[in-house]
């Protein structure tokens, strides 16, 4: 049964606490919660794990490294393609009053639960984006336009190439020349993300959208991300060889044998909207599609004070940037092919488009939409996030 604008569900795997902090009094909070974070810190890194990492179907942390996954990921950005920018909803359906409606109570450092991986710096971008110059933290989202965020956050700090490859796709933490949280001491940490002088912003999107769009890019379009990630599957030489990898797969993981060998390129016939709800994305836990309420803790998602909407985004994109003080210099000149167009305004062009909602019923049988809500509705219970469930839904079926 989901509970909306309850708190978030504490059985939630990705709640567990180590301990309960309540019965540590005083000070030795302190020194306990960052004796745990070296400790967490220390078996994460040897593990090569970061928290929006891929992992093979097995439930096992990939070896790969992160920034490896990040880079191959978003080899075809957001900005590029017509889909990930078309609202598959009825903008009528969108509450257009959320943004920067998130009041601002006085927080301190003991609200903020240190455990979050946002505080540690992995060699992908999990830990928010941080703009000192203008007091701005910022936590990306795959799939919610993350690859422009980061190029008018390299503007912003002066770099010329901003829009020049190859940093076209900054995502990278290595060479991007962005600062992010987790290089920051504690106190700068506690500072930014508490003091009222900061903006803490987030995007985010449609759940069911955000799904629907993971599928056709990352499932179909751009289906290399997944074979390499999820299934393992990897360029063959002789027949004999493709033989023996699709025989691993049939045994080992059954929902990745529509995208095998290597060369097949699948399609909505072959590898379905359904095997990809109901199997494949169940086995491969993968950022563009986790859902958005874990991208931190529960207990920190109340000192965020921007949530904007992809839905709104070309909006929302400049209500932040105003709020900044950012907008006429780096937002509303310079972006597009020809350098003339303000940030996001492709984003308000496309979301007019008259077919979203045939595609999205298209794709959403009430079955799977059922199915899809189960594995999202840490997303709906989330009262930050404020996500309205669809109107045929009903809050008890789920
Ligand atoms: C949440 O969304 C509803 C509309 O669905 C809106 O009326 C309400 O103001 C929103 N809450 C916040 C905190 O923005
Ligand atoms: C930008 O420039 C291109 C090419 O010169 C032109 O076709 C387009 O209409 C311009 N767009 C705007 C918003 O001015």
């Amino acid at each position: 049964m989901l509970r909306l604008n309850s708190t978030p569900n504490p059985s939630n795997a990705f709640n567990k606490r180590p301990f309960d902090k309540n019965r540590i009094l005083g000070g030795s909070t302190f020194l306990v919660t960052f004796l745990m974070m070296i400790l967490i810190g220390t078996v994460v890194c040897l593990r090569n794990v970061e928290f929006f990492s891929s992992r093979d179907l097995s439930g096992k942390q990939s070896s790969v490294r992160g920034a490896t996954v990040t880079d191959d990921s978003d080899k075809s950005t957001e900005s590029e393609r017509g889909e990930d920018r078309t609202s598959m909803i009825p903008s009528s359906t969108i509450p257009s009053d959320f943004t920067n409606a998130v009041s601002q109570l006085a927080m301190t450092d003991k609200d903020l639960d240190w455990d979050d991986t946002i505080f540690q710096h992995f060699e992908s971008d999990n830990d928010p984006v941080v703009l000192e110059s203008h007091k701005l933290l910022f936590f990306t989202v795959p799939k919610n336009s993350c690859t422009e965020w980061k190029q008018l956050f390299r503007r912003m700090m002066g770099y010329e190439d901003w829009n020049k490859p190859p940093f076209l796709h900054p995502h990278d933490p290595r060479t991007n020349g962005l600062s992010y949280l987790g290089t920051y001491d504690k106190d700068k940490q506690e500072e930014f993300m508490t003091s009222p002088e900061w903006t803490r912003a987030i995007f985010i999107r449609d759940p069911l959208e955000r799904m629907l769009s993971a599928y056709l890019n990352k499932g179909l379009s751009e289906e290399r991300y997944i074979k390499k990630w999820c299934c393992k599957i990897s360029p063959k030489e002789t027949e004999e060889e493709r033989q023996s990898e699709l025989e691993y797969l049939e045994k080992t993981n059954p929902s990745c044998v529509p995208l095998a060998p290597w060369e097949t390129q699948p399609n909505v016939d072959t590898f379905t909207f359904e095997t990809f709800v109901n199997e494949f994305m169940l086995q491969c836990n993968d950022k563009h599609w986790r859902p958005q309420s874990q991208r931190m803790y529960p207990n920190n998602w109340k000192f965020l004070n921007f949530i904007g909407r992809m839905e709104n985004l070309h909006e929302d994109a400049k209500k932040l940037l105003q709020k900044i003080g950012a907008w006429d210099e780096f937002g509303s000149n310079g972006w597009g092919k020809y350098e003339n167009m303000s940030m996001f305004e492709r984003a308000r062009s496309d979301s007019t488009n008259t077919h979203s909602k045939d595609r999205f019923a298209q794709f959403y049988t009430p079955e799977l939409k059922k199915k899809a809500l189960e594995y999202l509705k840490g997303d709906y219970q989330n009262k930050y996030l404020n996500f309205t469930l669809p109107d045929d839904v009903d809050e008890s079926s789920i």
